[in-house]
């Protein structure tokens, strides 16, 4: 059997609930019964000694049983909540004021009574009911002595038949048996407020529930349920594990699509990549071919010439696969950092020695300002070398003959900013946003006798921000670019 939260708890409610009055109805009764037994017997207990000390004919010893039955007979009319016996040492009835028939025992226990007659006050004693075979009542007794002989005793059971009935209908009294009705009827009351109070306080949880089912069903995809909303009240418990269960299912919703799309420009870039590198191969292949099928046909400058261009083919291939390689170990997040303390002048002056001669060709200047930069920085040399040179890349290729290209040096307070700078093509503001993007390549994009992946500046990007900067771009079509970050310098 499934119970719902709200079910067991108005089960284990209703069980306690009887449990608990069944036990306070009982105790409460024989608690009551027990202090009314008590009050009565110490009340009484001294009536059957008086009446042996005061009345002649048990002052001495019976001898006159008829006497004592007519005794017995009247005391029983002016009190008839006692009925009075005699019995003799042995515990027999001897006489008593009642007809025969009405008289079930012959003989009663004789203990309770020396037990009550040596110690009375331990109330309360109960003795037989000459009346009934297996009950038994309070009572007052007193032993009768002739002289020193004992004759017997006189025993009085105190509440006798004519009480107990007269009390029973009393207790089956009308309004008595009102009052007991309306204290169920409460305690009912009671227990149906108590229900409703739970259903009130369990209604959020179940719809929690229910929701949660619901979302799971659809294997939690948030789009396919509409989920309440919860109000985010520290109060309330029950809420606030409803708002965070709808914070946690959205963030789960965001993860799994960034995933997916992840997944799919993963998917796509591996497809570009291999149509980069198929084009390089297929050239090499080509003219390989060629030289294999023509063989001794083929002039020698014709065979120089051939394999030159399988030779610059396979550099680009190489090229190629390097940057793609760099780029997955980037993305790895397996990168160790080399940091040292270096004159950030005297590596790009290097740098731009290695560009000095493609500057040349297209005579364009290539400067650092200032000539003299004596910052001392504490970076990763070899990382700091591929983005620089990344970067001048670059600028030499969008730049048109006779344009400028510098490297721009300047201070800010505990760090300096590098950059890269020219007076070329410019991007446009369509693009910027996507340059850093692995295989894009913007509107601008210049081709020259290498092939170019777009994988530059993402692999900049990358190696940039294991150096804790960012790599920043301003631009404007048609006037140059500027592409800089920064780095931490050392004081002296
Ligand atoms: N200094 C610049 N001036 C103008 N456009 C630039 C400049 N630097 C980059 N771009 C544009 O940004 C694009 C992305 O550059 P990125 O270096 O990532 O790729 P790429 O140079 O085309 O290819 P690769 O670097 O893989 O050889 C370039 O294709 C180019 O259009
Ligand atoms: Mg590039």
């Amino acid at each position: 059997m499934k119970l719902s939260l709200y079910q067991r708890l108005a089960l284990s409610v209703c069980c306690a609930f009887i449990i608990i009055t069944s036990l306070l109805f009982y105790w409460s009764n024989s608690l009551a019964e027990h202090s009314k037994f008590q009050a009565e017997q110490k009340l009484h207990n001294q009536l059957a000694e008086h009446l042996a000390h005061d009345n002649p004919l048990l002052q001495d010893g019976v001898y006159d049983k008829k006497a004592l039955k007519n005794l017995f007979h009247t005391l029983m009319l002016l009190g008839p909540a006692f009925e009075f016996y005699f019995l003799d040492p042995a515990g027999n009835i001897i006489t008593y004021s009642a007809d025969a028939n009405k008289i079930k025992r012959k003989k009663v226990e004789l203990s309770p009574l020396v037990n009550l007659i040596a110690n009375p006050n331990t109330v309360p004693v109960f003795g037989d009911d000459p009346r009934h075979l297996n009950k038994k009542k309070i009572f007052s007794a007193a032993p009768i002595y002739h002289g020193e002989n004992l004759q017997g005793y006189l025993y009085v059971i105190i509440g006798g038949e004519i009480y107990d009935s007269i009390f029973r209908q009393v207790k089956n009294d009308k309004h008595l048996q009102q009052y007991g009705a309306l204290f169920i009827g409460a305690l009912l009351l009671l227990l149906l407020i108590l229900l409703a109070v739970f259903r009130y306080f369990t209604a959020p949880i179940k719809q929690l529930a229910r929701e949660m089912k619901r979302l799971k069903a659809v294997k939690f995809d948030q789009t396919k349920v509409t989920l309440s909303l919860w109000e985010n009240e520290q109060s309330n418990e029950v809420h606030m594990l409803g708002a965070t269960f709808n914070t946690m299912v959205k963030q789960i919703n965001q993860q799994f699509s960034q995933l997916t799309e992840n997944d799919r420009i993963r998917r796509e870039l591996l497809a570009h990549l291999s149509h980069d590198l198929r084009t390089p191969l297929a050239t090499m292949q080509g003219y390989i071919e060629t030289m294999v099928m023509k063989g001794d046909l083929l002039t020698a400058s014709e065979r120089i010439d051939y394999l030159a261009t399988a030779q610059r083919n396979g550099m680009q291939l190489k090229r190629l696969i390097d940057q793609i390689f760099e780029l997955a170990h980037l993305e790895d997040g397996q990168v160790t950092v080399n940091l040292e303390t270096f004159a950030i002048g005297e590596l790009l002056h290097d740098i731009l020695a290695k560009f000095s001669l493609k500057a040349k060709e297209k005579n364009i200047s290539l400067s650092l300002q200032p000539q003299q930069c004596r910052f001392i920085v504490y970076s990763d040399i070899a990382k700091l070398e591929r983005i620089i040179t990344n970067l001048l890349e670059n600028a030499i290729r969008h730049t048109n003959k006779k344009g400028e290209i510098a490297i721009i040096v300047s201070q800010l307070t505990d760090r300096i900013r590098v950059a890269v700078t020219d007076n070329g093509s410019g991007i446009s503001k369509e693009d910027i946003a996507y340059i850093f993007d692995a295989r894009y390549r913007a509107s601008n994009a210049i081709e020259d006798s290498s092939p170019h992946a777009g994988l530059g500046l993402a692999i900049s990007q990358k190696l940039t921000k294991i150096l804790n900067s960012e790599l920043f771009v301003e631009s404007k079509l048609g006037q140059g670019s500027s592409f800089s970050l920064s780095l931490q310098l050392v004081n002296h």
